[in-house]
């Protein structure tokens, strides 16, 4: 409850929460369910049949390399999702594949999970293809045999892209959205008559962000460019260890200090772009030459209290270990369980704030590989169960660098339910893709699969004007002006923020007994999660106005109930 006390208005808000648990979300295969752990299970579970376009697939046959499923005949533009219940006969844990393939379509991938032995996995993926053709779906695993793996309920579901859409939309309003309904009770209801709600938000919670580096120190009209749109960053080289001590015991924050203040002075939050790096060649060309594993021991934990100290509180979370899948520099010199002591060390150090793994080839890619979902989850997962990091702030940042064609959505949306199922925050931290005639077009698609994704809490653009040095994705020219993606980002900052709005309070004769008030209520309005300042105003009495400030999140429930108690 809040009081205000402004002159002759004598003003209390209370904030009310109407939570129920309406219908979740469904828990078919198809659907955003995140909460679905990837455990293994001994029974398969029931299926459920949903509606248009959906298809039980029988399976055919033990292919020479791959259980083969019936074909199916696929259609241009159509966007389906798979999915099916392995398991492995013999072997203990191995990675089963999807695989498509047709008279005009080679071995694409689809998606992969670790099968196991003796229970039954959940593997989730799809296809966007770009021709109607019959197909034949594999479920392959390298090595062992067909025969050893039983699959089971493979299910298939097409949309189109309106579908899909209206999928993400529906989603969205879930997860992003909550209802707010004022009450206002006065005492004189000619006051009711008229009064009017302003609503304007002041930073939503769901943020897109954008890489900034270091170009911006050095023209006004760019930092202008930036500040204007984006309330995020992660500077892309200047927090790294080989800008900070270029030579062992010179430390020069210069440049991550002086961006560090340009964001702080434009309210943009700033995630660390990072701590450590697992690739060998990422390390400045003194710490290459190390060979004593005590030496490098002493130096890391000069870097890590170094940068840490200096922007802790300043930052929204770190990246502590870079590439640690692909990479193992750290690994090789220090021993098996170098990134889980050093995330342990930074979970000391800066207590309050998500530590990230930061890896690529996650979400982007269908093929599967070192940095698939599955082994970025696993890493996570040994990185949490080393002695005493049981409760430290996990963060998940898939770096998102997409190959010039199609991106598959379906896949996509599986990839980010697996990273999604520990409960850590998932950030897509670096998007971008090289320029193509599709370009823009993929990019929305990306882009608008990770917002309508409830595990996913935040994006960042590996992008910027063409003065800074993108040229992937680059979103203005050297004047400055828009390129046709700048124009796609501008408009889902647009989307993706509540308008301003103005909402009457509609007259309602209300006897309270005791006090005899007036109580009035506004519609029902739906609200996209952020902080916002509300604004009471009655045109007709010149000097009735007050404001106050409003957090709509997602613990607010379905319907929150904002009541306000007015004397004028
Ligand atoms: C269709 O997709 C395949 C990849 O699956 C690609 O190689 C091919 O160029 C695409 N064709 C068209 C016409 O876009
Ligand atoms: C997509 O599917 C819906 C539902 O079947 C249909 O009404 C709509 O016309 C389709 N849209 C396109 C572009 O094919
Ligand atoms: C109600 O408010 C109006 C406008 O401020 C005022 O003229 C009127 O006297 C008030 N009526 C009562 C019953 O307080
Ligand atoms: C520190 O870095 C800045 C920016 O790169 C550079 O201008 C400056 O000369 C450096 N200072 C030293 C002492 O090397
Ligand atoms: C590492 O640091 C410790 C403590 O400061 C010191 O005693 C030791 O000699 C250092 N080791 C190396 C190889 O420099
Ligand atoms: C560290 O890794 C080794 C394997 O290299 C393992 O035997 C040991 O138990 C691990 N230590 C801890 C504390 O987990
Ligand atoms: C960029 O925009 C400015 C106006 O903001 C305009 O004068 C200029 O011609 C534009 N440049 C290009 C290359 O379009
Ligand atoms: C509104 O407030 C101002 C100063 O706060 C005062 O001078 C003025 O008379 C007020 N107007 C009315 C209509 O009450």
């Amino acid at each position: 409850m809040k009081r205000f006390n402004s002159g002759v208005i004598h003003f209390v808000v209370f904030i009310s929460v109407l939570l129920f648990l309406g219908p979740g979300l469904s828990m078919h295969p198809f659907s955003y369910d995140h909460s679905l752990k990837s455990e293994c299970l001994m029974e398969l579970p029931q299926t459920i049949n949903t509606g248009e376009g959906f298809q039980e697939l029988k399976i055919k046959e033990n292919g020479e390399n791959g259980k083969v499923v019936e074909r199916v005949n696929l259609q241009k533009g159509g966007i389906y999702s798979i999915s099916a219940w392995v398991k492995l006969r013999n072997e203990k844990g191995r990675a089963v594949r999807i695989t498509l393939r047709g008279k005009n379509v080679r071995y694409v991938d689809g998606g992969q999970i670790i099968a196991k032995k003796g229970c039954w996995s959940l593997l989730k993926g799809g296809f966007i293809v770009n021709v109607s053709a019959p197909v034949d779906i594999f479920f392959k695993s390298d090595g062992s045999a067909a025969a050893d793996i039983n699959v089971q309920n493979v299910r298939l579901q097409r949309f189109n892209k309106t579908q899909w859409r209206l999928q993400q939309d529906r989603v969205i309003e879930k997860i992003r959205k909550s209802k707010v309904r004022f009450q206002v009770s006065f005492q004189n209801k000619s006051t009711v008559e008229g009064s009017l709600i302003s609503i304007k938000q002041i930073r939503p919670s769901f943020l897109l962000g954008c890489a900034m580096n270091y170009r911006i120190l050095e023209s006004d009209s760019c930092r202008e460019w930036f500040v204007s749109r984006f309330r995020l960053t992660s500077f892309t080289n200047e927090m790294k260890w080989y800008t900070t001590e270029e030579v062992r015991g010179q430390e020069n924050y210069t440049l991550a200090d002086a961006m560090m203040q340009l964001a702080e002075e434009s309210k943009v939050l700033v995630k660390g772009h990072t701590v450590l790096s697992d690739d060998k060649e990422w390390q400045p060309i003194w710490v290459q030459s190390i060979t004593d594993p005590e030496d490098l021991r002493n130096a890391t934990l000069n870097r890590m209290n170094s940068v840490m100290k200096r922007y802790k509180g300043r930052l929204i979370g770190w990246d502590v270990m870079n590439e640690n899948l692909h990479y193992s520099y750290y690994e090789d010199m220090l021993g098996k369980n170098a990134s889980a002591m050093i995330y342990s060390l930074a979970s000391k150090i800066d207590p309050d704030i998500p530590l990230f793994i930061n890896e690529y080839n996650t979400v982007e890619y269908a093929k599967g590989g070192v940095g698939s979902p599955i082994n970025v989850k696993n890493k996570m997962e040994e990185i949490v169960s080393y002695p005493g990091n049981m409760n430290i702030k996990g963060g998940i940042g898939a770096q998102a660098h997409f190959v010039p064609a199609q991106p598959n959505l379906p896949y996509m949306r599986s990839a980010l339910d697996t990273l999604g199922s520990l409960g850590f925050p998932v950030w897509l931290t670096e998007v971008d893709m090289p320029k193509c005639p599709d370009q823009v077009k993929y990019m929305e698609e990306v882009l608008r699969e990770a917002y309508s994704h409830p595990a996913v809490q935040g994006i960042i653009l590996y992008a910027g004007p063409e003065m800074s040095g993108f040229n992937k994705l680059t979103l203005a020219d050297n004047d400055f002006n828009n390129t046709e993606a700048g124009d796609l980002i501008d408009k889902l900052l647009q989307e993706w923020q509540q308008e301003p709005a103005e909402i009457p309070v509609e007259y309602h004769e209300h006897n309270d007994e005791e006090e005899s008030r007036i109580i009035g209520f506004s519609p029902e309005v739906s609200l996209l999660h952020g902080h916002y300042t509300v604004t009471v105003t009655n045109p007709s009495m010149k000097n009735f106005s007050t404001t106050f400030s409003l957090e709509v999140t997602t613990e607010t429930g379905q319907l929150q109930v904002v009541q306000l108690e007015l004397d004028v």
